[in-house]
């Protein structure tokens, strides 16, 4: 897919099936990552744990239950993986854009492989500082020093994907200045 075909094409996927994602697959979105823009270069600065069988997302997915108290709740939608992308510096909100540029990246590619994809935040923020963090970031594999700041997931649509050829967004105000 060339790449403003695969861009307009990505879109979010909230419904999956049971197939796992191939690790080459994983492998190659995590490869979309790492060429991601990095702010100063700081790359040390940033870290991705790959949630890679249904298995390992439904751990983060029971957790995600406990902390919002609803037993129904779903936040990675069945995803057959799921990618954490964490950042040393939470606070500062280039880390933040850091981690943006990378969640892009992956929704990029897992578009190009034919996989659905989907930008999960609330339930990752949620998790940060609640009752369920320790687990969390056991879960994670991650060192202290990090915060996770987003994550992706990425799994076979349960339906036909069908590529988005337009945006969506008709709303955003945009000035050309000459
Ligand atoms: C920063 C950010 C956070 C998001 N968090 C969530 C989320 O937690 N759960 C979810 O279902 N979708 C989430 N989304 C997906 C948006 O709802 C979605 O991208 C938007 O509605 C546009 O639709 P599209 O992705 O199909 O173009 C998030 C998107 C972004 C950019």
């Amino acid at each position: 897919m060339n790449a403003m075909d695969c861009i307009a094409a990505r879109k979010s996927v909230r419904e999956f099936d049971a197939r796992p994602v191939e690790k080459g697959k994983l492998e190659q979105i995590v490869r979309a990552a790492l060429c991601a823009p990095t702010g100063m270069h700081l790359y040390d600065s940033l870290h991705l744990s790959v949630l890679a069988t249904h298995g390992a997302v439904d751990r983060f997915t029971a957790l995600a239950r406990k902390q919002s108290g609803d037993v129904q709740a779903d936040p990675a939608h069945g995803a057959g993986a799921l990618i954490v992308v964490s950042g040393k510096r939470p606070n500062m909100p280039v880390e933040n854009a850091n981690a943006a540029c990378m969640i892009e990246n992956m929704l990029l590619a897992a578009t190009d492989l034919k996989l659905g994809s989907l930008y999960v935040f609330g339930a990752i923020h949620s998790l940060c500082g609640s009752l369920q963090e320790h687990d969390f970031r056991k879960l994670l594999n991650l060192p202290d020093e990090f915060t996770p700041l987003g994550s992706v997931a990425l799994g076979y649509c349960a339906e036909k994907f069908e590529p988005r050829k337009e945006p969506k967004n008709n709303e955003t105000k945009v000035d050309f200045i000459f």
